[in-house]
């Protein structure tokens, strides 16, 4: 099984399958059976993924599928109904979310959460907080080692701003940058915590195909800078099949396909998840496409209205399940 970028997805012993150049590592997280559920609803249920030690990996499906609910379970938001979560190895069960974020586990959120009023550079300081080893006193006395760690951290700020080549606006106030500007600060933010496992929801929303095709880019360069897994939910198709070696379908809280980018373009589960109507065999490579635009569409209406001028524009009927 081959990834776009020329990487081979292997078996490894837990039915997962990963890519072969982290196959001697301990995978940098592993779901066994994880569930939620809310009232009656199961908003996640028998939920299992093992993500490689350094591969990027994409969890997506249409609205209300489970993948934000994933990333609460993940980072302990949410304390799971079932299952097991194991960070490098360690099970992350009764950890507070700062002690998940401690451990390892870096995220941006669906909606952005910076602190406005705060500049760009106080924002990643603030992540940096739990790294930085000054004493009470130190502090309130502002003596030379409360001195020295703030410096340590505002070099450290502004190397990682020059991920996105952001030096220039560390000291402008954050509410004041364009919408697709926050969003990178809220990755800087999330890698400000030395995270192993970076986990990214919806990190292209807002932006413009440029800063998309851009972020494709940022995205591989932080795997390959500091070595680490990137979990991405993403309804942008383009990037999700660019940028991606392992995907995860979710639909209705329960996993429907595993898979390289290729396979689950042409999975008829996950079209059909899409855009809620069988396809013949011959339609598959057309119907890939229309899985692109459909999920491109997605970012800006419901499912069920992309999922109609789908089914308009194929002239044929059906419907969304
Ligand atoms: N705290 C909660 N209480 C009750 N229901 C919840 C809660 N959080 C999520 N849900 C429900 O769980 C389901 C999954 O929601 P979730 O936000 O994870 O979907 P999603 O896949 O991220 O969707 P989207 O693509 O629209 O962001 C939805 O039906 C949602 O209403
Ligand atoms: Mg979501």
């Amino acid at each position: 099984m081959y990834t776009k970028d020329g990487s081979n997805l292997v078996p490894v012993p837990s039915n997962a399958v990963i890519p072969e150049r982290d196959i001697n590592d301990m995978p940098a997280l592993e779901c066994k059976n994880l569930g939620i559920t809310f009232g009656g609803l199961h908003a996640v249920e028998n939920f299992n993924l093992t993500i490689g030690r350094t591969e990027i990996a994409g969890l997506i499906g249409p609205n209300g599928a489970g993948k934000t609910t994933v990333f609460n379970l993940l980072t302990n938001v949410y304390q799971p109904t079932t299952g097991t979560i194991l960070l490098n190895g360690m099970d992350t069960h009764g950890m507070s979310t700062a002690q998940v974020s401690k451990a390892g586990i870096g995220r941006t959120f669906q909606n952005i959460r910076l602190f406005n009023n705060l500049t760009v550079e106080e924002n990643i300081m603030v992540a940096m907080d739990k790294s930085m080893k000054y004493g009470l006193f130190d502090g309130l006395l502002r003596l030379p080692g409360f001195f020295r760690e703030e410096k340590k951290a505002h070099q450290k700020a502004l190397e990682l701003l020059h991920i996105f080549e952001m030096e220039n606006v560390a000291s402008h106030r954050a509410g004041s940058l364009p919408y697709g500007a926050q969003r990178r600060v809220e990755i800087v933010r999330a890698l400000a915590t030395d995270p192993k496992v970076l986990l990214l929801d919806e990190p292209a929303a807002g932006m413009n195909p440029s800063e998309t095709a851009d972020l494709m880019a940022n995205i591989r360069k932080i795997r390959d800078t500091f070595h680490i897994a990137v979990v991405l939910i993403e309804h942008d198709m383009n990037l999700v099949m660019n940028v991606c070696e392992g995907l995860c379908v979710l639909n209705f809280g329960r996993i429907i396909a595993k898979g390289s980018p290729a396979e689950i373009q042409k999975n008829p589960t996950v079209i059909e998840a899409y855009l809620g109507k069988s396809h013949s065999k011959g339609d598959s490579d057309k119907v890939s496409d229309m899985l692109i635009d459909a999920i491109v569409e997605n970012r800006n209406g419901s499912d069920t209205e992309s999922a109609a001028k789908l089914v308009q524009k194929s002239g044929k009927g059906g419907k969304r399940k």
